[in-house]
């Protein structure tokens, strides 16, 4: 059953069915990723923007390699040089983008709900990029594709999500898709990056548990999603970073907790030695890799779903299947 998307603004509302569906459509696209040759024409003509107004560097180019491997242009918003640091309104500065007639428009910003608030007063398809500390949708959905591929299913598995998930959009954005499947949580950090309200995040008889110990969060970990710890947004540290690394630091010992087939996935930028030892990071349990060149499939496949219209041949779509062109339209 095809499922029609009309903007990617978070996990919380997508059903178990459109996010299978949703993963199913990235997998031609992960094929293309092997190919010698990886451009395709099936977006000849479309235009994607790409409003960044928070750093970035792997979601932004995720999104710009995306597009024009599917053969799309981009129009590209500095943030630092943008007429944002001039005064002018972010709605502004979108209708101004707008205007310049791109098809879709993929947005980053610190305000959580700047994109709803975008996509509400403009026609073209919005996706969120990260926003605040709500939701980073296609980073849960690359996260959801790697662990599908690696375990089989999403269906059941104990997910221990480790580290600085007060300030994690990703790890509000795993706990709901990955709710859905019935997987069970265990938060782990310092108590202050532990959000009470987390608890109850995920649908209706979701298990989550905050937890301070690392030993115990990890026993019978199927999945461990390491965060980075987000120096930026911390006023007032109440550990020091030494402190942080002696007690949550993923450390080859601390990984043996887990099931031996535990996966380890970080959605980047990493630091080394700090939330993660280089070991695990190298390590055979790691996806990190893997769930970079994931993201581009699934980019690919929600421009694709987004903004694509039905290929005129064969030729001019991975394998497109039926549903993929038929969501398309
Ligand atoms: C994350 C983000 O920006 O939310 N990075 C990313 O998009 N891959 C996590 C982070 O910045 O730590």
């Amino acid at each position: 059953m095809p499922h029609r998307f009309r903007h990617m603004l978070g996990t919380e509302p997508l059903t178990a069915e459109q996010i299978t569906f949703l993963l199913d459509q990235a997998k031609p696209f992960q094929e293309i990723q092997q190919h010698p040759l990886k451009k395709l024409a099936t977006l000849r003509g479309k235009t994607v923007a790409l409003a960044f107004f928070e750093p970035s560097t792997r979601t932004r180019i995720s999104f710009a390699t995306a597009a024009a491997r599917l053969g799309a242009d981009t129009m590209n918003l500095q943030a630092e040089a943008s007429s944002l640091r001039k005064g002018e309104s972010l709605l502004d500065t979108v209708r101004t983008l707008d205007a310049m007639k791109p098809d879709c428009l993929v947005m980053r910003h610190s305000a959580s709900g700047a994109p709803d608030f975008v996509a509400r007063r403009l026609e073209i398809p919005v996706i969120n990029a990260g926003d605040g500390t709500h939701e980073h949708p296609t980073q849960a959905l690359l996260d959801a594709l790697t662990i599908r591929d690696r375990k089989g299913t999403l269906e059941g598995l104990n997910v221990t999500i480790l580290g600085d998930i007060l300030h994690s959009r990703v790890a509000r954005s795993n706990l709901h898709l990955l709710g859905k499947f019935g997987c069970r949580f265990a938060l782990c950090g310092p108590a202050m990056w532990l959000p009470r309200e987390l608890e109850c995040i995920g649908p209706p008889g979701s298990s989550v548990r905050r937890v301070t110990h690392i030993e115990e969060a990890l026993e019978g970990a199927d999945v461990i999603i390491v965060l980075r710890v987000q120096q930026e947004r911390q006023h007032e540290p109440a550990l020091s970073l030494d402190e942080y690394i002696l007690l949550y630091q993923l450390t080859p010992e601390r990984l043996r907790c887990a099931r031996p087939d535990a996966l380890v996935l970080h959605p980047g930028p990493m630091i080394r030695g700090l939330e993660i030892d280089p070991a695990v990071a190298d390590g055979p349990q790691s996806c990190v890799l893997e769930q970079v060149t994931n993201g581009l499939a699934v980019r690919m496949a929600l421009l694709f779903l987004l903004i694509g219209t039905a290929p005129e041949s064969a030729s001019e779509s991975p394998a497109p299947s039926k549903d993929a062109a038929d969501a398309a339209h």
